[in-house]
C-alpha cells in the first residue's frame, strides 16, 4: 500500500499531470486536491492529448477512481466541456465530493475586473477563472458547496444570502448581475448532469487507506504560489503543499508513504511575481521553443529561466519531498553551458535561503555552471544510457533538492520516462 502526494515544487507546470498519469496505471486512487479549473495538466498516452483543468489525470485507468476533492473550487460548466473529450467508459468513477465550492458565473467575472483595477506591478495574472473570488467566499463562510445542489431550498437560501453582496461588487465594476431564478436554474442544469456523482468522498478513501490500496494526491499549482507560502500576493487562493494534500484530500498525514516533488529541468512561470532568474536573451527564448511554454489554460507564453536551487531548496523544506520527478531534462539538449542559481544577492548580500516577495524583486542569481550534453535523450529510457553530463546535472539537483530522484522524465508521452532503481 502507499499513500503519495505529487506536488509541483515550483511556479506550477513542472509536469504534474504527466507524472500523475504515469503512476495511476498502479494506482487504485487519485485525488485533486485544491485549486479549480486554473490548472491546465497535460496529459500524453494511447487515448490522445489532453489538457486537463480539474478533471484528475487519473481519468485514463479505468479501474481507478478519481476523486475532485474536499478543497477544490468547481465550475460544473468547464468540467462538462472537459469530459466531452474523454472517452466515455473512463467517466464511470469519477466522483466529486460534496464539500467541494461551486464556482460560479460572477466569480469569473469578477476575478477579471479586480485584476482589471490593479496597478501594472500588482497584477497577479489570473487565469481568470474565478479561483480567488470563490475561494473568499469560501473563506467569508458565504460560498456555496457542491452539496447545496442536490438540496434546491438550501441552495436558494443561500444564494438568496450572497447574492445581494455580489450584485453590489458586480455593479461597482460596471458588470452584469444575476437573479437567483436564474443561477437555480445554472444549477439545476448541473444537478441533473453532475448529481449522482457528488457524494461524500471519505468513505471511498477511508476504505481504500484501511484496505491499503495505492492512491495518488494530485496537487495544483505549485510551492511559489502556495497561499502562505508562495509568492504573495502573486500566489493562488489554496495549499499546494504536501500538508495542503493531507488537510483538503481527506488523509491523515501520518497515512503519507512518499511525497514526490515533481521539478522541471529549469524554470518557468506564468502570470506576475518575482521570478529570479527569468532570462529576457536567445536562451530564454531557445526554452519557450524547445520546451513549448505556453500556458495550457491560457495559452500565454511562460516566462523562462535556468534552474533555481533556492526556491527548490526551500520547497523541498517545507513539503519534506522524499523523491524528486525531474521532468523536461531533453529540453536541455542543445544548450552547450547550463546554469543553476545556488544563491541570490540583494543589494550585496547573498541569501541562501529564501527571502520574501519583495526582496526576491531585487534580487540578482548566483549562478555555477555546468556542461551541456549536446544530444538527444528523447529515446533514453534506462539511467546508464542517459549522457554521463545529463547525469551529473540530474545528480546535482538531486544533492540541492535533498531528496533521491526517483524519475527522469525525457518527453511528454506516457514511456519517456526513466525510473531509478
Ligand atoms: P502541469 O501543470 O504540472 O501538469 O504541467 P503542464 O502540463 O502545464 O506543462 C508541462 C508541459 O511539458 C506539457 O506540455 C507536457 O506535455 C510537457 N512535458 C511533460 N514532461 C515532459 C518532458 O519530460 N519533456 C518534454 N519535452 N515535455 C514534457
Ligand atoms: P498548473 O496546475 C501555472 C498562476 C496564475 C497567476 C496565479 C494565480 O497547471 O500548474 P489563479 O487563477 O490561481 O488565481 O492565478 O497563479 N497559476 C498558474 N501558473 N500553472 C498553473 O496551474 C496555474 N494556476 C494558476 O498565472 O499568476
Ligand atoms: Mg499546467
Amino acid at each position: 500500500m502507499s499513500v503519495v502526494s505529487i506536488v509541483g515544487a515550483q511556479w506550477g507546470d513542472e509536469g504534474k499531470g504527466r507524472i500523475v498519469d504515469y503512476l495511476a496505471q498502479k494506482s487504485d486512487l487519485v485525488i485533486r486536491y485544491q485549486g479549480g479549473d486554473n490548472a491546465g495538466h497535460t496529459v500524453v498516452n494511447d487515448f490522445g492529448k489532453f489538457a486537463l483543468h480539474i478533471i484528475p489525470s487519473g481519468i485514463f485507468n479505468d479501474e481507478c477512481t478519481s476523486i475532485v476533492g474536499a478543497g477544490t473550487v468547481v465550475n460544473f460548466d468547464t468540467m462538462a466541456k472537459e469530459l466531452e473529450a474523454i472517452p466515455e467508459h473512463l467517466q464511470k468513477n469519477l466522483f466529486i465530493d460534496y464539500r467541494a465550492h461551486l464556482i460560479l458565473p460572477f466569480h469569473c467575472l469578477l476575478d477579471g475586473a479586480e485584476e482589471a483595477k490593479k496597478s501594472g506591478h500588482w497584477k497577479v495574472g489570473t487565469t481568470k477563472r474565478g479561483i480567488g473570488p470563490c475561494y473568499s467566499d469560501k473563506a467569508a463562510r458565504c460560498g456555496i458547496r457542491a452539496v447545496e445542489l442536490l438540496n434546491p431550498e438550501i441552495l436558494k437560501d443561500r444564494l438568496e444570502m450572497l447574492l445581494p453582496k455580489k450584485n453590489r461588487d458586480l455593479e461597482y465594476y460596471g458588470l452584469k448581475t444575476f437573479t437567483v431564478e436564474e443561477l437555480m436554474e445554472l444549477c439545476e442544469k448541473w444537478r441533473e448532469r453532475f448529481g449522482k456523482q457528488i457524494v461524500d468522498t471519505l468513505p471511498i478513501i477511508r476504505n481504500a487507506v484501511e484496505e491499503g490500496k495505492n492512491i495518488l494526491l494530485e496537487g495544483q499549482l505549485g510551492v511559489m504560489r502556495d497561499l502562505d507560502w508562495g509568492i504573495y500576493p502573486y500566489s493562488t487562493s489554496s495549499n499546494p503543499t504536501s500538508g495542503g494534500a493531507c488537510n483538503t484530500s481527506g488523509i491523515s498525514a501520518k497515512k503519507l508513504d512518499e511525497v514526490i516533488g515533481v521539478v522541471k529541468a529549469y524554470s518557468t512561470s506564468v502570470g506576475g511575481g518575482p521570478f529570479v532568474t527569468e532570462l529576457f536573451d536567445e536562451d530564454g527564448k531557445k526554452f519557450q521553443n524547445i520546451g513549448n511554454e505556453f500556458g495550457a489554460t491560457t495559452g500565454r507564453p511562460r516566462r523562462c529561466g535556468w534552474f533555481d536551487a533556492v526556491a527548490l531548496d526551500y520547497s523541498s523544506y517545507l513539503n519534506g519531498f522524499t523523491q524528486l520527478a525531474i521532468t523536461k531534462l531533453d529540453v536541455l539538449d542543445s544548450f552547450l553551458k547550463i546554469k543553476i542559481c545556488t544563491a541570490y544577492e540583494i543589494d550585496g548580500e547573498t541569501y541562501s535561503q529564501l527571502p520574501e516577495t519583495s526582496m526576491q524583486e531585487k534580487a540578482k542569481p548566483v549562478y555555477e555552471e555546468m556542461d551541456g550534453w549536446m544530444c538527444d535523450t528523447t529515446g533514453v529510457r534506462k539511467w546508464e544510457d542517459l549522457p554521463e553530463n545529463a547525469q551529473k546535472y540530474v545528480r546535482r539537483l538531486e544533492e540541492l533538492g535533498g531528496a533521491k530522484v526517483k524519475y527522469v522524465s525525457v518527453g511528454p508521452e506516457r514511456d519517456q520516462i526513466i525510473v531509478m532503481k
